[in-house]
């Protein structure tokens, strides 16, 4: 029997991977430990949140008491770490929460993981999952490995490979077991509706007008976020402690050429006429310190672990698509907040 807390299990690939440790493994104990900002939403989970090895904690990981607490009266086996701030946008207007969630959260959760294990290493693994926004940008051609040179430009990349460097600390100064795995762009359901794919649909949907930054020309190399976290779960199981490993889907599209094609997929699901969606796209104003192009090289993932991407990108794109056309209701709660309220009053009293 295994216990793993699962931090950020109330997020976007938090509460893919939640699903599928759940599913997969009976046998293990899973508890999601979320502070259920913004981003976190526990109706990401209904399908599984009365599964008898699932709990949920609600807790901030930058809060050090508390999480001491929790591995003192859990005493997990593993951490999957994927709590953080995940926002570029959010990290230029107020770059503060990223280095208190991402850094600081990431430390405490480390020296917990430190403190408590008592050097039983090899029974224990802390796995953190990171980005590839930590390599910085590339030109036209190139691609990322897990030895390119760390190259953050904004305060998220920035928070995040400060984490990464902690968390190599961590293994090299006092031998605990860590993994890390940076991984591309992800899509796919229960995405929140401030990035740019689910942001595009809702606006399409409704008739709004589709901001691309820009001329749209930056390049992002995608992912469908299952498959992500089945790397997740094959990295977790087989790779060596120290490991770090690169997690894309060799698969770039320019900003501009990925909204036409989800342009056309909505025309032909909503029964518009063919380009009727793409005139909503609206250029707008280039963010600051834009990366032009990320392009991730999961060789060594392939190689050593088999692991490779199972989705064509434009049967994930309409599968993503029907998912948010058919779960109006989790759309709307998003975006009218309503969600948040009610945890706010349902926690408040706790
Ligand atoms: N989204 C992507 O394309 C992508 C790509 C590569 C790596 N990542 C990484 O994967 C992880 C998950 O990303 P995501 O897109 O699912 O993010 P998300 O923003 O959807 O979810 C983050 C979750 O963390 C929780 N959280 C935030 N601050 C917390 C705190 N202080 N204590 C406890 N919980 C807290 C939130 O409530 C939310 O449930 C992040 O570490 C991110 O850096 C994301």
């Amino acid at each position: 029997m295994k216990k793993i807390i699962i931090t950020g299990g109330a997020g976007f690939i938090g509460s893919h991977v939640v699903r599928r440790f759940v599913n997969t493994y009976p046998g293990y104990q899973i508890i999601n430990l979320d502070n259920l900002t913004y981003a976190g939403n526990l109706a990401n989970l209904r399908d599984i949140e009365t599964q008898p090895n699932y709990r949920f904690v609600k807790g901030d990981i930058t809060d050090a008491p508390f999480i001491d607490s929790l591995f003192a009266s859990e005493q997990p086996d593993a951490i999957i770490h994927l709590a953080a701030e995940s926002h570029v946008d959010r990290s230029i207007s107020d770059p503060i929460d990223f280095v208190l969630t991402n850094v600081v959260g990431t430390v405490v959760l480390l020296n917990a993981a430190r403190n408590y294990w008592q050097g039983a290493y090899d029974t224990h693994r802390f796995y953190h999952v990171s980005t590839d926004e930590v390599y910085g940008a590339l030109g036209d051609t190139g691609m990322f490995t897990e030895d390119t040179k760390y190259d953050p430009h904004s305060p998220y990349s920035a928070s995040k490979a400060s984490s990464d460097h902690f968390v190599r600390a961590y293994h090299d100064t006092y031998g605990i077991d860590t993994v890390i795995s940076n991984c591309s762009n992800n899509y796919g359901s229960h995405h929140f509706p401030e990035k740019l794919i689910p942001l595009a649909i809702n606006n399409i949907k409704n008739n709004k007008p589709v901001p691309v930054y820009g001329k749209g020309e930056n390049v992002r190399d995608w992912l469908w976020v299952e498959d992500h976290a089945r790397a997740i779960d094959v990295i977790f199981h087989r790779a060596a402690a120290g490991e770090t490993y690169n997690i894309g889907g060799h698969n770039e599209w320019k900003n501009i050429d990925l909204i036409g094609l989800l342009c056309s997929i909505m025309d032909r699901k909503l029964g518009r006429p063919a380009g009727e969606s793409a005139q909503l796209i609206t250029f707008v104003k280039d963010r600051a310190g834009h990366d032009l192009r990320y392009a991730i090289d999961a060789t060594k993932l392939k190689r050593e672990l088999g692991w490779k991407p199972s989705l064509q990108f434009e049967e994930g794109l309409e599968k993503t698509v029907d998912w948010y056309l058919a779960n109006e209701e989790w759309l709307q709660d998003v975006t009218s907040g309503h969600y948040q309220q009610y945890y706010e009053e349902q926690y408040a009293s706790r």
